[in-house]
């Protein structure tokens, strides 16, 4: 059978968060945002290898004690998030048929269920996948001075979600433009080649922590697990 490994970028900056340590290493329920992420990758029996990608000139990862089993750590994130997958695709060595499961470092409220889910979901998948979720609120699209412009019809609109499911091969192949703005997830890369990436259904929980006050919900998330 298959490995699957688990490819988590981690290089960004964290911009939109606007504090000065990157929000992966910002503290959450005592450790490091990233530990909760890198924890259900590492407990989850189908997954062999689990690689985190930070940038080359990371200051933060090597202040932390990080005790997860199957860790491994690779400087080589990029520019972008495709350029940081691109670059730990190549590190990693994979078999071709081997399946990587890209999964952003800011979800770290991702249920060993909705993985399991994916992971039964895609193994015998043609092309591979990745979580998502229909929209559920009505979609406007916004003129330059802040005022609706349209209203979007959300029939068949979904959320993508990672992780994002797809074989080594495949999704080397993919991402060898990785500099390609259009390219803003691993399923978009795989689309330009012309497959479909099948959709499993994800959850509200498993958002990326994108803004300070999102901190918060996703203490209150692991709380209640752990309760
Ligand atoms: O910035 P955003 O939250 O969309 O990033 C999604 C994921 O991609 C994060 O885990 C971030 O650390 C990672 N990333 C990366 N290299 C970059 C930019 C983002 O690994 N150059």
């Amino acid at each position: 059978m298959s490995d699957c490994i688990a490819l988590v970028p981690a290089a960004g900056h964290g911009s939109r968060f606007g504090a000065a340590t990157p929000k992966q290493y910002l503290p959450l329920a005592g450790r490091p945002l990233l530990a909760h992420t890198l924890d259900v990758l590492c407990r989850n029996a189908a997954i062999s290898r689990v690689a985190v990608v930070i940038s080359p000139g990371d200051e933060w990862f090597d202040s932390f004690e990080w005790p997860q089993p199957k860790l491994e750590v690779l400087r080589v994130g990029g520019p972008s998030r495709a350029e940081s997958v691109a670059g730990g695709l190549a590190a990693l060595a994979a078999d071709a048929d081997d399946w990587v499961l890209v999964h952003d470092a800011a979800r770290c409220c991702l249920s060993d269920g909705a993985l399991q889910r994916l992971i039964d979901s895609l193994r015998d998948d043609a092309v591979g996948g990745l979580l998502a979720q229909p929209v559920a609120d009505t979609v406007k699209r916004v003129n330059p001075q802040g005022r609706v412009a349209a209203t979007v019809p959300r029939d068949g609109l979904w959320l993508a979600q990672t992780p994002q499911m797809f074989r080594a091969g495949l999704l080397a192949d993919a991402l060898r433009d990785a500099a390609n703005p259009a390219i803003t997830d691993e399923a978009s890369a795989i689309e330009l080649l012309g497959h479909a990436p099948r959709l499993v259904e994800g959850e509200a929980q498993n958002f990326k922590v994108t803004w300070p006050q999102d901190l918060a919900l996703a203490s209150a998330i692991l709380a209640a697990r752990k309760g």
